[in-house]
Formats: structure tokens, C-alpha cells, sequence
């Protein structure tokens, strides 16, 4: 766990110009800095970064929020992986709270394995020259690529680099731990050409050897590929190979190339489609296609034409589907896996192939289904149960309802007969449904169930906006001490969670003589307070809220004031008439269900009546609107 506190100082240390920077090109435009959005596609450029208020905003499509959130965004991190980024960035040590003793050996453990991998990945490179360049030069990867992927060669001794390890410092428990090293103190890898594997940040996490010998894979003691062992940093079904160089063009492209192998993702690669990556020989896992989802919900499926990879697509497929991914397939003639068959047709005919022979799911899962059924109608029907179970996971009612005709159309099947079975398949999964246990991205990114009213955030603008202004010089209060103590009786009744936690933590700021500004709450650490935060303020330095200017709440009536102090009184009133006006009405609703006996609670309840009443005159009065 990262520390409040030091969340806080991150997001205030961290300037998001200079994140951003790193991954767009800025142009500098008045105070702001813009730039294309890299969210959506678009000509002309609308994303827009004010390093005055540490934020951006794409007024297209209209992400916004603060550095941490522009990482969570642009490189699929987690919250604290975007801080951890920025921690690095800016040099800030982060004592994670790790309240027990074992959490923080757990933690040290770790950085100590990724150590250890790093020091593996450098010393398969050196020794790479040799046998394993040969092998791979023989393959036609060229040097960039090669270096691009740090391929590196495992020597055949047996402890190369065990000895080289345990030599430096580390510990040979660690290198086991890793897998490097078997049980035995042998090296696991050996006489292989190594794939380090990165996580999404690019840290190595495991390895793959691939054996030099063609001639001995079928023997079942030299398997094609090693892999790395699962490990503590190593989750098989949770990494994708190649993410971490792919997920730009992904973005780009928005759409994400799925293909088997690490030579395949690597040929591609070379041939300059950058936007794939490789399942590395896994079933695909719910877990790497939420991978995929933050990037885009496009994916294309590339698989080998052999049994074994139109099976893994089909399975794949299916998982796609209720995760809400748009999935298309392109098979690939057998007996060809993708980096065979780019070298065999070239990079423009294979393109070409993507383009044209590229299938969604339901002609995909059909030719193959209805493909030898011939005339057979047990086999026929096998094939549309197939195809409608498959249809029966898609989520959105539209897509599902076109599947269903497309599906009909290549079946001969009328719509009502598939519809009344994808109904049923529906219902059966449902009932073998489990709960998805997947830790996705913070909830902190969905708004809040209910929304603040207008006048409300327009109070919070206010607040946060002029907070450090002085209100009154005679009586030396600044605006946020106005507004806060006049509202403080209703605090309560705000609609809006997020305004009313704002104008709260306000109050404790108010208390500590600390300013209230914009800048303390984009640096907030829950980001559903930051965004908002961020928002609130593009939006009020782009369009003021055409709603308030019809009601005359943007122009000042008293001239030797700026506008918005007006602005800022009438606003008050504003919001404590409406919280008036709503417990009137409560209290209204109690008198008539008081039962006629009870004379005490009638009293009391016409005493707070009047009083309520007189309130609601008062502030009506003030502003102007109703004469009682
Ligand atoms: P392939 O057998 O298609 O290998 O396995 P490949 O990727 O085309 O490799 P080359 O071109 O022959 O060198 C596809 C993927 O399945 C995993 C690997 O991730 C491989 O890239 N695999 C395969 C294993 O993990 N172990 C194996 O023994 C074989
Ligand atoms: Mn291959």
C-alpha cells in the first residue's frame, strides 16, 4: 500500500506537462499546451494540457484528470503503478505501508526477483554472439529487432549462469525462486536462444528458451520452448507477451492483433505492425483480454490453420465475446503460423490478407462448425448449438440480434427459431455463471450512482476556484471560510457525494489555516475526486455554464465588487433556500401523517414549520426572487 501521504506528494510533485511530454508532442497554445488526442482519433487536436492547474483535457472525447490519471489512461497502469511511475520519475521514495514485518520482506523479495531477472536478461545478451545469433540471424531477425526484444542466448554448461549469479551477490534461493536455477543448482535454461518476458511497465518477469535443435524437439525430454516457472512476479495467465511494446500502436490502430508465438509477434515486429501480442501458448485467459480492453475493444485473431490453433481461437472467441471485445479472425492457411507466412508472401500480401480474409466470429465459428457436416442434420444442428452458444455471450441486445441474423442467413434457419435458442443458451449460462473475480481498475474511475446538481457543483466551483480570495476585508475572511461556514449546517444535504466530500475536506483544511485551492484536490489521491476536480475546472475556464448566466447568477449586481463574490452570495442563498424548501416539505408531509391526538408532536412540528418558513422567506428575500 503507498501511503496517503505520499500519494499526495507524488501528485503534487508530479507536473503534467512534463508526464505528458514524454508520450505526445506539445504545442503551446496561450497559457495551455495542446496536442492530437491520443484517446481518440482525431485531425485536429482538441487534447489540451494547462500546467497552471496540473491537469488535462480532450474536449473530444472528453477524458481528463491529472498525471497519475494521463498514465492509467495512455499505459493501461493501475493506480498505484501510475504512481510508482511518477515516483520514479521524480525521485520520491515510496515507504509502502506494509504494516507487517512480512509484508515488507514480501516486498524487498520482490524487488530483489526483478533484480535478479535483470541481471539474467543481461547476461543471456552477452552471451548471445555466437551460436545463438547465428540461429536467430538464420531466422531473419536483424540486430534492431533483436536488440528491440533483448534476445539473448542461455550457453550450454551447466551452471553458467548460476555461478555468474550467486558470484555477483545474489542469492541462489532467489534464482530458484525465479526458476533460473533448478533444485539441483543446474541452470534451466540452457544451449536455448532466450525471450525475456515483459510486464505491461517492460520489467522482465520470466523467460522463454527456445531450443537451436529442430532436429530433437519431437523427443519429449527437449521440448521446442522452456518457460519460465509461475514465480511471484510471473502470472502466466495474467501476462501477454510483447504488451509492453504493442500497447501505443494498439492504441493507435485501436485494434489489437492476437497471435500464438514469440517469433510470430517478433516477425511482425520487423515487418512494422507493431499492435500485437502474442498469448505465448496459453489458453487465453479472461484475465489477458481485460489486458487487451484497456487498450481497445477491438481484437483480430491470428491464428495457425492447424487444428490445435483454430481450437485455441474458437475458445478464445468465445471468452472475447463476454468480455465485449469486437472480435474478428483471419485463418491463416495450413500449414503456415504468422512469421512462416509473412515470409513467405511478404509484407504487402499478408496486409492484404488481414484486410480480406479477416471473418467475425459467427462466419468464423460457422465454416468451421457447418464445415464437414455435409448433409448430416444431427451433425448440422450440433453446429448451430455451437454457433448460438457462442451468441448467446454477447452482452449488448443490438450486437446479439444482428449475430442472430447473420446467423440465420448462412444456416437457412428462420431468426425466431435461433432467437428462442440463444434465449435458452442464455439462461443456461447464466445459471453456470460465476462471479468474475478479476481486480480491473480501480473503482475510482466510475462516477458515483448520484450526481451532484447544478447549483451544487457550481458551489464547488466557487469554492475551489476563489477559496483563497479575501470575501470580506474588514472582517479578514477568505471566500472558502464564507462559503463553508454559511453551508456548514446543511452540509448534509448535498445530492452529490463528490461535492459534498470536497466542501467537507474543505472544512478540515479551513480548520488546519491551510488555502483552499484547485490545485489540493487534483492532487487528491482518490481519483474519483482528482477527475472531478479536473473538470470542474477545464470546464470553468472554457464555457461558463450557460444555465447560470440565464439566470443571471454570472453578473454582479453591486459594481465595486468583482462579479463572482455576488456570485458567490447569491449561490449560498441559492443552495441553502433549495435544502430549505426540501425539509419544509418533509416537515409538511409530517404534519399530515401526524394522527390527530398526538397535540404535542403537531406543536412541535408546526414550530419548526415556522421556523422553516421564516428561513425560506429570509433567503428568498435576499435574492431578490419572491415576495412572501
Ligand atoms: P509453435 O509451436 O507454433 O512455435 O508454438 P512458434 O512460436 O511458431 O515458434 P517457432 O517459429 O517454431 O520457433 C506457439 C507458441 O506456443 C508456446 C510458445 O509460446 C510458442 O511461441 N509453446 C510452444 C510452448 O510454450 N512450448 C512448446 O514446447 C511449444
Ligand atoms: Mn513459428
Amino acid at each position: 500500500m503507498i501511503p496517503s501521504t505520499t500519494a499526495r506528494l507524488i501528485l503534487e510533485t508530479a507536473r503534467i506537462e512534463e508526464v505528458v511530454c514524454e508520450f505526445l508532442t506539445l504545442r503551446r497554445s496561450g497559457a495551455n499546451l495542446t496536442a492530437l488526442c491520443p484517446f481518440h482519433h482525431e485531425k485536429t487536436p482538441s487534447f489540451s494540457v494547462s500546467p497552471v492547474r496540473n491537469t488535462f483535457k480532450c474536449f473530444g472525447c472528453g477524458k481528463g484528470g491529472n498525471a497519475a490519471k494521463f498514465l492509467m489512461e495512455h499505459e493501461g497502469y493501475n493506480f498505484p503503478e501510475a504512481l510508482r511511475w511518477l515516483a520514479r520519475k521524480y525521485n520520491i521514495e515510496i515507504q509502502e505501508t506494509a504494516s507487517t514485518p512480512e509484508q515488507l520482506a514480501a516486498q524487498q523479495a520482490e524487488e530483489s526477483l526483478f533484480i535478479v531477472n535483470d541481471f539474467a536478461q543481461k547476461f543471456f545478451q552477452s552471451h548471445l554472439p555466437g551460436t545463438g545469433l547465428d540461429y536467430l540471424k538464420s531466422r531473419g531477425f536483424t540486430e534492431a529487432t533483436i536488440q528491440k526484444f533483448g534476445l539473448g542466448f542461455a550457453p550450454d554448461g551447466w551452471d553458467g549462469l548460476t555461478k555468474a549469479a550467486t558470484q555477483a551477490g545474489f542469492k541462489l534461493e532467489i534464482l530458484q525462486r525465479l526458476g533460473l536455477t533448478t533444485a539441483a543448482g543446474k541452470d534451466f535454461f540452457r544451449n536455448r536462444v532466450i525471450f525475456p518476458i515483459n510486464n505491461l511497465g517492460g520489467k522482465v518477469i520470466a523467460f522463454a528458451g527456445r531450443t537451436i535443435n529442430n532436429e530433437t524437439i519431437q523427443q519429449s525430454n527437449n521440448p521446442k520452448y522452456l518457460n519460465s516457472p509461475e514465480s511471484p512476479i510471473y502470472h502466466k495467465s495474467q501476462t501477454l507477451y510483447g504488451v509492453h511494446l504493442a500497447k501505443r500502436a494498439i492504441r493507435q490502430q485501436n485494434v489489437c492483433i492476437l497471435v500464438e508465438g514469440y517469433t510470430d509477434l517478433i516477425a511482425l515486429h520487423q515487418a512494422g505492425i507493431e499492435n500485437v501480442v502474442a498469448s505465448a501458448g496459453t489458453a487465453l485467459t479472461t484475465e489477458q483480454l481485460l489486458l487487451i480492453r484497456r487498450f481497445t475493444p477491438n481484437l483480430h485473431i491470428l491464428y495457425d490453420g492447424d487444428p490445435a490453433g483454430i481450437g485455441a481461437a474458437l475458445r478464445g472467441l468465445d471468452l472475447a465475446l463476454e468480455l465485449d471485445l469486437n472480435v474478428k479472425v483471419t485463418p491463416l492457411p495450413h500449414p503456415d503460423d504468422p512469421d512462416s507466412f509473412l515470409r513467405r508472401v511478404g509484407i504487402a500480401d499478408f496486409k492484404e490478407c488481414l484486410a480480406t480474409n479477416a471473418k467475425d466470429f459467427i462466419a468464423f465459428k460457422a465454416g468451421i462448425l457447418l464445415n464437414d457436416t455435409a448433409n448430416d442434420p444431427v451433425k448440422k444442428a450440433n453446429a448451430v448449438h455451437g454457433i448460438v452458444e457462442s451468441i448467446a455471450r454477447v452482452s449488448d441486445p443490438i450486437k446479439r440480434s444482428f449475430f442472430i441474423k447473420a446467423c440465420a442467413l448462412l444456416v437457412g434457419l428462420s431468426e425466431d427459431v435461433l432467437t428462442a435458442e440463444t434465449n435458452k443458451a442464455m439462461q443456461a449460462l447464466e445459471k453456470k455463471k460465476q462471479p468474475l473475480v478479476i481486480v480491473e481498475r480501480p473503482s475510482a474511475l466510475s462516477l458515483p450512482k448520484a450526481t451532484s446538481s447544478p447549483l451544487e457543483t457550481h458551489l464547488t466551483r466557487l469554492l475551489l476556484e476563489h477559496g483563497a480570495d479575501i470575501y470580506d476585508q474588514k472582517e479578514n475572511i477568505t471566500v472558502a471560510e464564507h462559503i463553508l461556514g454559511s453551508i456548514e449546517d446543511v452540509l448534509e444535504h448535498f445530492e452529490g457525494p463528490l461535492c459534498h466530500r470536497i466542501c467537507r475536506e474543505s472544512i478540515e483544511l479551513v480548520l488546519a489555516k491551510k488555502p483552499v485551492t484547485p490545485q489540493h484536490f487534483i492532487a487528491h489521491e482518490d481519483l474519483a475526486v482528482s477527475g472531478f476536480v479536473a473538470d470542474l475546472m477545464h470546464e470553468s475556464a472554457i464555457e461558463p455554464d450557460p444555465h447560470w448566466a440565464q439566470n443571471g447568477f454570472l453578473r454582479g449586481s453591486d459594481p465595486a465588487k468583482p462579479d463572482y463574490l455576488d456570485d458567490i452570495a447569491k449561490t449560498v442563498s441559492r443552495f441553502k433556500l433549495r435544502v430549505v424548501s426540501q425539509l419544509c416539505e418533509q416537515n409538511l408531509k409530517h404534519i399530515k401523517d401526524t394522527p390527530p391526538g398526538d397535540e404535542q408532536a403537531m406543536l412541535r412540528l408546526l414550530k419548526v414549520h415556522e421556523k422553516l418558513n421564516l428561513m425560506r422567506k429570509e433567503l428568498a428575500e435576499s435574492l431578490g426572487l419572491v415576495k412572501f
